[in-house]
């Protein structure tokens, strides 16, 4: 004891411990280094290219499109009048210059606080062709303008189809950005699941609603042509009521309409779709979700009517994650997480996608459900029935991105980082879908965090994932 090489052995030796220690926590996951701008994201002003008003008499603006029915055979084209309410018919077909079909929609409009809204029309186009291509137009009477679509395969197990994922995109150059990087990414994504917090009117004074037109007009470049499948965001309840304004949702609900009866459902805030091959089930963190709620009693019936056989892929979108390791919105999705959690796991979820915390995450396939008031078992433990959590909110509105990060990063965390972007979800088949994610920083075609998802149902294998 005593002599000069062996406390250097010593000194080795706790050197290697506190270094192993060190890997340990880090085997967490990957926090990403990657250094970006840090200036705040600040909202582009009314005249900016993207929010022009189109010219003409009572033009169409602010088109939008989105599914009509349980399965993928209808569509529901939304836009606004700004003159007086016009028609709310749609032409439509499957030649650009002969459009065969018409439909009537309806028209509506509200008022918040001293805003009065344009004339929003909505109209579903039912029983179209599968896997096929329109055209339609709107505006009839006065100025038109026409548009067009493909509607989705037939459901079924093995249709490939991409999903683009976006969340929180307000109307910041940022968000200009993330559209336009998802409209050049070389994977086509062919339907937007928007995971909440469109267009942060609720910032401004008011909640000045002139906010909901400009965003409108600013993404119907992708909205017009490809449905976005819309999820609530607490920037959507906008309730008010220092200024009278106490229904909640009614800016969303007037605007976004959503096909929540085909699933059973009684609100627009929590529905499903089938669309190729993938079940997706839209869940509300604004609604109640508590026992024995309207959204709870749904969502116990539709989890046993997926069918596998039929639509391979279980996708869930809620706004608030569950598995969140940012010091954001810490712990916001818990009370959710802890109701249905469960379920998710039992009947084996692929993929949850969430937003709300303005930065990007990916988690681990782990569960949290065998506690119980009595036993101690509260550590999320790796289970390969459990979903992967995505937080996906980094659209880049005008609040900013979320870099503060809980150290060490958990165990569940697979990689996470502080930046703007988008991502895809592109299904092959019913045992293998590519998944990656894009920051706004990189060219188009670089995918910053990739993983190749193998179906829960039928090919629950390990999978790797790999980022850089
Ligand atoms: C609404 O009220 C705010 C202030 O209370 C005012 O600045 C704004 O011009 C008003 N807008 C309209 C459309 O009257
Ligand atoms: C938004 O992006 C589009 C497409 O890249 C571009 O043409 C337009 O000038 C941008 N507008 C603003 C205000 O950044
Ligand atoms: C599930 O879907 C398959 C394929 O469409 C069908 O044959 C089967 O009858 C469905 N099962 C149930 C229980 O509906
Ligand atoms: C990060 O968040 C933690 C927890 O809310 C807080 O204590 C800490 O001050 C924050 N750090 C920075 C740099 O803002
Ligand atoms: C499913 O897609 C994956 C990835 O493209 C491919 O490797 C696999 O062979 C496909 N499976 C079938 C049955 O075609
Ligand atoms: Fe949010």
């Amino acid at each position: 004891m005593g002599s000069p090489s062996s406390l250097s052995l010593v000194l080795l030796f706790v050197l290697l411990v506190s270094l192993g220690v060190a890997v340990q926590h880090c085997h967490g996951g990957e926090t990403s280094s990657f250094v970006r701008k840090v200036e705040k994201s600040i909202d582009m002003p009314l005249d900016s290219d993207v929010f022009r008003v189109p010219a003409g008499y009572n033009a169409p603006q602010q088109v939008h499109i989105t599914q009509g029915d349980l399965n993928g055979r209808a569509v529901i084209v939304s836009w606004v009048t700004q003159d007086e309410p016009g028609s709310s018919e749609v032409l439509y077909g499957t030649s650009e210059k002969k459009l065969k079909f018409s439909t009537k929609g309806k028209v509506t409009h509200y008022t918040y606080y001293n805003y009065t809204s344009g004339f929003i029309h909505h109209c579903t186009l039912r029983n179209l062709k599968h896997d096929t291509k329109y055209y339609y137009k709107i505006g009839i009477g006065y100025t038109t303008r026409q548009f067009s679509f493909t509607t989705p395969p037939k459901v079924g197990p093995d249709v490939p189809y991409t999903f683009g994922l976006i969340g929180d995109l307000g109307q910041t150059y940022d968000s200009n950005q993330t559209l336009t990087h998802y409209e050049k990414n070389p994977v086509k994504g062919q339907t937007v699941l928007f995971v909440g917090d469109l267009c942060y009117a609720d910032t401004y004074p008011n909640h000045n609603n002139v906010r909901w037109d400009t965003w409108g007009r600013f993404v119907e470049r992708c909205t017009a042509y490809q449905p976005w499948i819309w999820t609530t965001g607490n920037h959507e309840i906008d309730f008010a009521p220092e200024i009278g304004e106490t229904v909640p949702f009614k800016p969303f609900t007037h605007r976004y309409h959503v096909p929540y009866r085909a699933s059973g459902s009684t609100a627009p805030f929590w529905y499903s779709i089938k669309r190729a091959s993938a079940h997706i089930i839209v869940l509300a963190s604004y609604s109640a979700y508590g026992k024995y709620t309207p959204q709870y009693n749904w969502l116990e019936a539709e989890f046993p009517k997926v069918n596998r056989t039929e639509t391979p892929w279980l996708i869930v979108l809620m706004h608030s994650p569950w598995y969140n390791s940012y010091n954001y919105h810490y712990m916001e999705g818990e009370s959710m997480r802890v109701m249905y959690e469960p379920w998710f796991v039992k009947y084996k979820v692929d993929v949850v996608f969430a937003g709300h915390v303005h930065a990007y995450e990916r988690s681990e396939r782990v569960s949290n459900v065998a506690y119980n008031i009595v036993n101690g078992l509260c550590m999320p433990v790796p289970d390969p029935s459990a979903p992967v959590y995505i937080t996906i909110g980094d659209g880049g509105n005008i609040e900013g991105l979320a870099n503060n990060m809980t150290q060490p990063q958990p165990k569940y965390s697979a990689y996470r980082e502080a930046s703007f972007g988008h991502a895809t979800f592109d299904i092959k088949n019913k045992t293998h879908a590519y998944y990656a994610w894009h920051r706004n920083q990189d060219g188009y075609a670089v995918e910053a965090d990739k993983m190749w998802f193998f179906n829960r149902f039928w090919n629950a294998k390990d999978e790797q994932s790999h980022s850089s």
